[in-house]
């Protein structure tokens, strides 16, 4: 989630660009860079690490004659974040510099293109690409504008540009393609930028733009286009009301609510470049050279370990391959069966929690290969793992995991399938549907996810008395059991048992009274008739239930809760929500400080 700004005006534009970057900040990165015209040279300013260390750079510097230029900060997703790798990038010819937001997924074959017509690379992103694919095109074109549209139909993936160059000074181009960016028209100033709070003191005049749109401007003038045709486009202007600490939660009232809503976005991000829907396969480049897993062991904690659990039963019963999931503080003490044969994989969204990675390099030391699925670009599970998968999911900013796992479970989804295709053990209708099915789920989540945040704010309200709650799951959603009952004790400070719903007769059936409801879930699949005897057990105690189910289910309860019904464990992509929301609304109508629960910080990196 990187952030860009761009600036045209008659201010000094290189502290204009940190300051809007600053206002960005709250999406996380971990390089920063800035591109200017000054004269007739491009200069380009980067570092590694917080905006700080880029001003310690620009410290001494005469950059106060530009009024114009681009601002990046940026969240590693192609090559580690190191300067070489910050934004912005400029061609070979130094005559264009670029900041982008998305990725590029054929830029491997663009680069090898370009790479025989003898560009050259000083970076591993795929911004770089682009930068001397639109070099190119102006060879090709003979301008700037031409030219983005030229290497914008060369290719494929998702994109949000900023673009400087001397050859046109004081000129900014700007292009979206599922990446958000926004333009702000000032008063003898413009703006673009990824987020409105980086120009919001500026100006509360915006103008949306869409996919496939491009807009070209300078400190007086502005017209957005068709990035294809580069015909002119009419576009409305609104006028912004909101403060800047708002806007950076897009509206939303917490962090947490708004990475709910951000889980459609999260899932296409996880799937872009992973799809071939043409050749009904999954592609994980990053697993080259490593053979199927003959076993598999899941290291994780707290939610990712929720994750890994429902992984694990994907993966077994799609790849065939043995799985066990183990939580991180307990593996790493035990004296663990491992060797050569044996694949470890550490599943963390910081990838900096201690245990997942003291797990990790115990499993290392006794021979496995280790793999990592994280979300944190550079970070130590990222390093130290053999071979790492990213989740792509941005950064997460709320306390309680939500988004992150729903990217898990994504990249879970997606290994459970490559390796049962390389095993040559996965029906090829069970590929064609499950491929079928993630590729359209983001829409279906999209259109899912008010209508689930109306019903659990209703249920909050109704059962925001309870002192202990019940969290009942069998099968795929036994997982998400657990991971209901983490998410309501950990933002609500409610007691919150999560079980396998057959166990409940083992011993937690004596806590079941009416003040201590039950959240089952009770979803159409070859365990329904369990989990519904399973429930008339708790009815039978007087037990309150509120049932997540799909419809036309014969069930009776006290509140259900019907959710669309989609194909196999794809489900639970959309229970997932249901129980996020509802532990955020008890939350936040109990009126606790959602984004900052007591005792607990984003990242546990002490054992
Ligand atoms: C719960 C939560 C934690 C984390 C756990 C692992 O909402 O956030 O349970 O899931 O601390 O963190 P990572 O995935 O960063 O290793």
């Amino acid at each position: 989630m990187c952030g860009i700004i761009g600036y045209s005006g008659h201010r000094p534009a290189v502290p204009l660009l940190i300051e809007g970057l600053r206002r960005l900040e709250y999406r996380g990165y971990d390089s920063a860079g800035v591109a200017f015209v000054q004269g007739d040279a491009l200069e380009l300013l980067r570092a590694e690490g917080k905006l700080g260390e880029l001003e310690k750079k620009i410290n001494g510097r005469n950059v106060n004659m530009a009024t114009s230029g681009i601002g990046h900060t940026r969240w590693a997703t192609h090559g580690v974040p190191v300067e070489r790798n910050a934004h912005p990038h400029m061609d070979n010819d130094q005559r264009l510099a670029i900041i982008h937001n998305g990725i590029i997924e054929n830029y491997q074959e663009r680069k090898n293109e370009l790479l025989a017509k003898g560009y050259s690379f000083s970076s591993e992103t795929d911004t770089e690409v682009l930068a001397n694919l639109i070099s190119e095109g102006v060879k090709e074109t003979g301008s700037i504008m031409k030219a983005m549209a030229w290497a914008f139909a060369r290719v494929e993936g998702a994109y949000a540009v900023a673009l400087v160059s001397p050859d046109e000074p004081g000129v900014i181009y700007a292009a979206r393609k599922s990446s958000p960016l926004v333009f702000g028209q000032g008063t003898g100033e413009n703006f673009v930028a990824s987020d409105i709070p980086a120009f919001l003191p500026y100006t509360r005049e915006v103008v949306f733009l869409e996919d496939g749109e491009l807009v070209r401007l300078d400190a007086n003038s502005w017209q957005v286009y068709d990035a294809k045709t580069l015909e002119p486009i009419e576009k409305e202007i609104h006028h912004i009301t909101w403060d800047v600490q708002s806007a950076q939660k897009g509206g939303y009232k917490h962090f947490m609510l708004k990475e709910i809503f951000e889980q459609p976005r999260v899932v296409a991000d996880c799937l872009t470049g992973r799809l071939d829907l043409v050749k009904n396969s999954v592609r994980l480049p990053e697993l080259e050279g490593l053979a199927v897993p003959k076993r598999l062991t899941l290291v994780a904690c707290g939610t990712s370990y929720h994750a890994g659990l429902w992984g694990a039963s994907l993966i077994e019963s799609w790849a065939r391959i043995p799985v066990r999931v183990e939580i991180a503080s307990e593996f790493r003490y035990r004296d663990l069966l491992l060797d050569g044969d044996d694949v470890v994989l550490a599943i963390s969204q910081s990838g900096e929690t201690a245990d997942t990675l003291a797990g990790m390099r115990r499993a290392r030391e006794l021979g496995a290969t280790v793999l990592g699925l994280c979300n944190v670009v550079g970070s130590t599970v990222s390093r130290e793992a053999d071979h790492v998968v990213y989740t792509q999911a941005g950064p997460e900013i709320s306390v309680a995991s939500t988004k992150a796992m729903c990217s898990q479970l994504t990249v879970l989804y997606l290994l459970a399938l490559y390796w049962g295709a390389k095993k040559n053990v996965l029906p090829a209708e069970v590929a064609t549907r499950a491929l079928a099915g993630i590729h359209s789920l983001p829409q279906v989540l999209e259109a899912e996810l008010p209508q689930m945040r109306e019903r659990a704010s209703e249920l909050a309200r109704k059962y925001s008395y309870v002192r202990s709650f019940m969290y009942l799951g069998r099968g795929l959603s036994f997982p998400l059991a657990l991971e209901g009952a983490l998410k309501l004790k950990e933002i609500s400070y409610i007691h919150a048992e999560g079980y396998a719903s057959g166990e409940m007769k083992h011993g937690p059936i004596a806590l079941i009274e009416p003040d201590f409801p039950t959240f089952a879930l009770a979803m159409r699949d070859q365990l329904f008739p369990k989990v519904k005897s399973n429930l008339e057990e708790v009815q039978a105690r007087d037990g309150r239930i509120i049932a997540l189910t799909h419809p036309g289910l014969d069930l009776t309860v006290d509140d259900q809760w019907i959710v669309p019904e989609v194909w196999g464990p794809l489900n639970t992509f959309l229970d997932l929500p249901c129980l996020q929301l509802f532990a955020y609304e008890m939350a936040d109508y109990l009126g606790k400080d959602v984004d900052q629960p007591r005792n607990l910080a984003k990242s546990v990196t002490v054992e």
